[in-house]
């Protein structure tokens, strides 16, 4: 007798630390919501990151799928915790994702939180292999042919990597081959993955096998932003308290969906079709991402209580039925970081007390210092892998090459390990790329696709940045 039981596997990787500003992550430029000002210019880069709101989706979801049923047992939780008790939350010990939402960081167990969020506890606990985990509470996914496994991911990406809040990023071809082996070991019978991050198709486009048993759905296809919402300033907007968006975009229009309806009655395919119009805020795109699928999209005929249990408290719900069409207040995720970031200096204004911390980095001016080192570094960055263009490409190809994108079916990269590679030298010679650089993988993997040697890469590094480790220790 086949036994179904459901495992799911929650990834959450907040990025903000204490201060809930990271000099090394990224901010940006343009604030989307400033309407009666012009947006101000901060910088020129971009990162893709969304702080706090990745937790808050993760514990959602953990929440969600308790009552569904399934069991504590069954589900490991990836995730950062640095953000319910941070000075910053409004609500200490708080977390919500949706502005009139319950505290959904109540109860969420901590598996694998801190320095043991990694690439390589991610792999061997999907393995189920215990000894190779290090760290965390030594859960893993020990499951059988008969199982069914959900896995939702929510962190920053970029093209062709997952981030990690600790390096190195999880590279999409190695966790095909995690699948693969899972697969392989006949470690279960179906699985289902939701994956929220920037550009997040680009993990399997191209490469992602339709024989696995496994679906999967991402926020945004392999070129594209994905989007945070109930930010402040925007309709719906969070508790005036909150200088934060709550939740994604992708992420909370799944939940929101689950929580709605009859899983026992909607379908996979439903919840795709009513998350991608939710999603691409009613098709009009220009705020908003394409909700994508892969892998053996037959699945989509099942029904949802498979992955998701079923709360018994839905019964009288229906099984589908599409969102409303009002649209809603977003800010791309690579803006996320540079609202708060906004926000904190303005709050710092007027309420120096209650944001300051003992070493007084929550001062307005510290903030502000902050600002400019993240811009110092993502200028440093930008304009390394601007002038390796020119040196490889000349002045007038440079940019195009690098910037171009494949079409659609096409994998980011023929060579995977090359793209490693040349993210090695660079990081060699011009420091580490950290998670704002992800957003230059394509620029990596159009210098592999072009057929550089790794000799060039390294003397156009060289050139570009011999300079590198002088200034970084001047300033
Ligand atoms: C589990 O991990 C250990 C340590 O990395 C490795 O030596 C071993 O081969 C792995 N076991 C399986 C079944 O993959
Ligand atoms: C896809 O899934 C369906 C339904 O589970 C299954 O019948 C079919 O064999 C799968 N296709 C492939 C290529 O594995």
């Amino acid at each position: 007798m086949a036994t179904h039981r459901f495992l799911f596997l929650l990834l959450v990787l907040a990025v903000f630390g204490g201060g809930g500003l990271n000099q090394r992550e990224s901010a940006i430029i343009k604030l989307p919501t400033e309407k009666e000002e012009p947006a101000e210019e901060v910088g020129n880069k971009m990162g893709c990151s969304s702080g706090w709101i990745i937790w808050a989706d993760v514990c959602h979801a953990y929440q969600l799928l308790r009552k569904g049923g399934l069991k504590e047992e069954n589900i490991v939780v990836f995730m950062y915790d640095d953000i319910a008790m941070n000075e910053l939350n409004p609500r200490p010990g708080v977390i919500i994702n949706h502005p009139q939402g319950e505290n959904v960081y109540a109860g969420v167990p901590k598996d694998y939180t801190g320095k043991h969020v990694t690439t390589k506890n991610l792999y061997a606990v999907l393995l189920g292999n215990k000894s190779a985990v290090k760290g965390g509470s030594g859960k893993v996914v020990n499951s059988k042919p008969n199982d069914r496994i959900f896995l939702y991911y929510s962190d920053h990406g970029g093209p062709g990597v997952l981030g990690m809040p600790n390096m190195p990023y999880l590279y999409a071809m190695e966790f095909m081959e995690v699948l693969k082996k899972k697969h392989a070991s006949k470690g279960y019978k179906e699985m289902v993955l939701y994956i929220e991050a920037c550009e997040s198709g680009s993990i399997f486009e191209g490469i992602m096998p339709k024989d696995l048993d496994i679906y999967v759905t991402t926020a945004s296809n392999a070129q594209e932003s994905s989007f945070g919402t109930y930010c402040p300033g925007m309709d719906p907007s969070p508790p005036p308290e909150y200088i934060t968006c709550l939740g994604d975009l992708y992420s909370v229009a799944w939940m929101e969906d689950s929580e709605t309806h009859n899983l026992k009655r909607e379908t996979i395919k439903q919840q795709y079709n009513s998350v991608k119009e939710r999603t691409s805020n009613f098709n009009t795109y220009s705020a908003g991402s394409h909700v994508m699928q892969y892998g053996n999209t037959s699945m989509i005929t099942e029904k949802l209580y498979l992955y998701q249990g079923f709360d018994p408290a839905t019964e009288n719900f229906p099984p589908n039925e599409l969102w409303s069409d009002t649209q809603m207040g977003v800010v791309n995720q690579r803006d996320a970081d540079l609202l708060f970031m906004w926000h904190m200096v303005r709050l710092a204004s007027f309420m120096p007390l209650k944001y300051k911390k003992a070493d007084g980095s929550g001062e307005k001016s510290q903030i502000l210092d902050q600002i400019t080192e993240t811009m110092r570094h993502r200028n440093h960055l930008d304009g390394s892998i601007e002038m390796i263009g020119v040196l490889l490409y000349g002045p007038e190809m440079g940019g195009g090459i690098l910037n171009s994108v494949r079409a659609p079916g096409l994998p980011l990269v023929d060579d995977w390990q090359c793209l490693k590679s040349m993210v090695r030298v660079f990081e060699t010679h011009c420091g580490s790329l950290t998670q704002y650089g992800m957003k230059h993988m394509r620029a990596f993997a159009n210098i592999c696709n072009s057929g550089v040697s790794q000799g060039s890469m390294e003397e156009a590094c060289e050139a570009t940045c011999s300079g590198h480790d002088r200034e970084e220790m001047a300033s």
